[in-house]
């Protein structure tokens, strides 16, 4: 399963090192007729190597079955993948490359919203649509009409993780560990701060790393000093491991609380039973009993070998909705294809239903939360205000207190529409949750 992954990995690589021919024959990034060339920037290497892989893998699988099904008006798609080595400047340089030299009609890209906040301007700048999977910080969207989203975004992950951590785990204290180096990370603190404070949450210490550093003791030292019940840790999953471990070793028996930013295949690898009892919100959780998720986790694993995380559920829907706005665009060139993906409504998503609002965010969106027991990654609660029956065999996120009939409530500032509605599954007896992970 290792290799497969190498493959896909090595594939990509050399695609990148031996460079994509700027325009083949017939084919062309505009109406030319031919393939339709679509551009992807991701961090193949480097720090977040999973999360430029997975999405990859989406991508990749939702493409040959959109080719496999007639392409967009007869012609097939071609996805040219520029590797950003998990680094701003790069990302930046892969989209002026994409979009100069191979004349890309559309762009999907970056995970780490640091990575997408360099990019989005040059997309913008040349009128090339651009769809971030996965990056969730609020200002990504914000670069211009022609940036778009398929993820919840952070003013709503940030305050669900605060009524998790306030209203389920009924902790007070809790302490922060924020990346400086992270626009994601420093966002996303100051959203679930914000929540944390209004449900009468203390956060009693507040420290900081940057990425790439492998030494945190010294700020866990200070964080347990402070004496916190829980730690927030809205990192990504190469140091969270690191960090869990220092932790562990320094005697401290907190638990970690996250965003999805720890989604990886690694995580658990890296750090293993420090990580027992830890929290973290996400997109999908793999083991969900949906239809649609059943058949897309059965196909990626038929595939690639592995289970799909919620990166390669995102690039597969966001390749999906780029085609099915293609596919009714009036021409296939940047601003007719703008205005349909705008158009986006009531996509059936693997990673729930995807509805862009006027902000080219999706309203609604679902999100869980995850617990690590037993080494695996368990449903812990779900919010899923889009949707209408009960599937989930999880807790929901308790309710707001004082804020009614409402399970999220609307979260202060909130940039996307506050959940109003009901979550997606009924409370399970006590706080229990009854997910069993199937067998492998
Ligand atoms: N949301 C993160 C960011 O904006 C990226 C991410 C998404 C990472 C989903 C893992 C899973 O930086």
């Amino acid at each position: 399963m290792k290799s497969k992954t190498l493959l896909v990995f090595i594939a990509v690589l050399s695609l990148t090192l031996f460079g994509c021919p700027p325009k083949e024959n017939g084919a062309g990034g505009g109406d030319a007729g031919g393939e339709i060339l679509v551009g992807e920037y991701g961090s193949m290497t480097g720090g977040e190597a999973t999360f430029g892989q997975s999405t990859h893998n989406g991508i990749i699988m939702a493409l040959d079955e959109i080719n496999a099904s007639g392409g967009v008006a007869g012609r097939k798609i071609k996805v040219l993948t520029e590797d950003d080595q998990s680094k701003q400047e790069e990302a930046a340089n892969a989209v002026t490359k994409l979009i100069s030299q191979n004349n890309v009609v559309a762009v999907l890209g970056e995970v780490a919203s640091s990575n997408s906040l360099a990019a989005a301007p040059i997309c913008q700048a040349n009128k090339v649509p651009m769809i971030t999977p996965s990056s969730t910080n609020p200002e990504v969207t914000k670069k211009g009409e022609y940036i778009f989203r398929v993820c919840f975004i952070d003013p709503y992950q940030g305050p669900m993780l605060a009524q998790f951590v306030r209203n389920d785990l009924k902790m007070t204290r809790a302490a922060i560990l924020r990346d400086v180096k992270s626009d994601y990370s420093m966002g996303l603190s100051e959203f679930f701060k914000q929540r944390f404070l209004q449900l009468g949450g203390q956060i009693v210490a507040d420290q900081s790393y940057s990425k790439g550093d492998s030494d945190f003791k010294a700020q866990l030292t200070a964080l347990n000093a402070a004496k916190p019940q829980v730690i927030f840790v809205p990192g990504y999953y190469t140091e969270i491991g690191q960090i869990a471990i220092q932790a562990r070793d320094l005697g401290m028996n907190q638990p970690f609380v996250g965003g999805d930013g720890w989604e990886s295949p690694r995580l658990i690898e890296i750090g293993g039973k420090a990580l027992e009892g830890s929290f973290y919100s996400n997109h999908y959780h793999a083991d969900d009993p949906a239809p649609a998720v059943r058949s897309f986790v059965e196909k990626y694993r038929e595939r690639f070998g592995d289970k799909p995380d919620s990166l390669a559920a995102l690039g597969y829907d966001s390749m999906k909705v780029l085609a099915e706005a293609m596919k009714r665009a009036k021409k296939i060139e940047g601003p007719a294809i703008r205005d349909e993906i705008a158009k986006t409504n009531g996509f059936q998503g693997v990673t729930g239903t995807i509805t862009l609002g006027e902000d080219r965010n999706p309203v609604n969106k679902k999100l869980v939360v995850l617990e690590i027991k037993n080494g695996q990654l368990a449903l812990r609660a779900t919010i899923d205000p889009g949707a209408s029956t009960t599937s989930a065999p999880s807790t929901p996120i308790s309710a707001v207190q004082g804020s009614g009939t409402t399970t999220g409530g609307p979260a202060p500032n909130s940039e996307l529409q506050a959940p109003t509605s009901t979550v997606a599954s009924p409370p399970a007896a006590g706080k229990q949750p009854t997910t069993t992970q199937p067998k492998q």
